[in-house]
């Protein structure tokens, strides 16, 4: 049986949509079965007119399928992404978050394996600690948090041991170190959830 892992992400203006997909592309060359899911819109339509990229981004949408419940239920690992909002993630993405309360009662989301990214447009913007935001929910789950590290080389040149991040500064878009160390991450997540996945099954027989 082949790995399952699951992709979610918000994106108001394109960034960490492609995160998320170079994410999926090394969890795919991991040899894992990928599902790429993004979660609703929630914000009013005045809040997403007053930024041009953001109209243009929902405006030539959908770009994923939303995220369910069962798509988590279904995963043995996940990885979760959202941009930076004043230091932590965004409300859309929280909002996914919080209707996992079911099954995290039922114990189906102890033991999944979970990472993290994010972008901002500062360096010093809030990074850490939207993916430590984001881990918290993990940390509750009882999931296993895989952190990016400095598993690679390239790692030391991307330079975020917490996550896969990139800094969109004057609304630049993920460069190929940013998409190159998400690669990784999906690599990473996909080959430590099959360890993961594997021995659970083992220990089921
Ligand atoms: C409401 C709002 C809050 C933001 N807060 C931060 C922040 O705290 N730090 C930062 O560096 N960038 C911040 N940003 C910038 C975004 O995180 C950044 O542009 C990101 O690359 C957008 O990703 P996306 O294209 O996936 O939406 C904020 C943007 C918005 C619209």
């Amino acid at each position: 049986m082949s790995t399952r892992i699951l992709v979610v992400y918000y994106s108001a203006t394109g960034n960490t949509a492609a995160l998320a997909s170079s994410l999926a592309k090394g969890a795919e060359e991991a040899g894992a079965e990928v599902r790429l899911r993004t979660v609703a819109e929630t914000a009013p339509a005045e809040a997403i007119a007053t930024n041009p990229r953001w109209q243009a981004w929902v405006d030539s949408g959908p770009h994923a399928e939303l995220a369910t419940l069962d798509d988590l239920d279904w995963a043995d690992g996940l990885a979760v992404g959202s941009p930076t909002r004043f230091g932590g993630p965004a409300s859309q993405l929280k909002s996914y978050l919080d209707t996992t309360g079911g099954l995290w009662a039922k114990g189906k989301l102890a033991n999944k394996v979970a990472t993290s990214f994010t972008t901002a447009s500062t360096a010093h913007g809030g990074l850490e600690s939207t993916l430590l935001a984001i881990n918290n929910a993990f940390y509750h789950w009882g999931a296993i948090v895989v952190p990016l590290g400095y598993a690679d080389a390239h790692l030391l040149e991307s330079g975020n041991p917490y996550g896969g991040s990139f800094v969109s500064r004057k609304s630049a878009e993920p460069d190929e170190t940013a998409l190159r160390a998400l690669q990784l991450q999906g690599n990473r997540l996909a080959t430590i959830t099959g360890y993961v996945a594997d021995g659970l099954r083992g220990a089921e027989k």
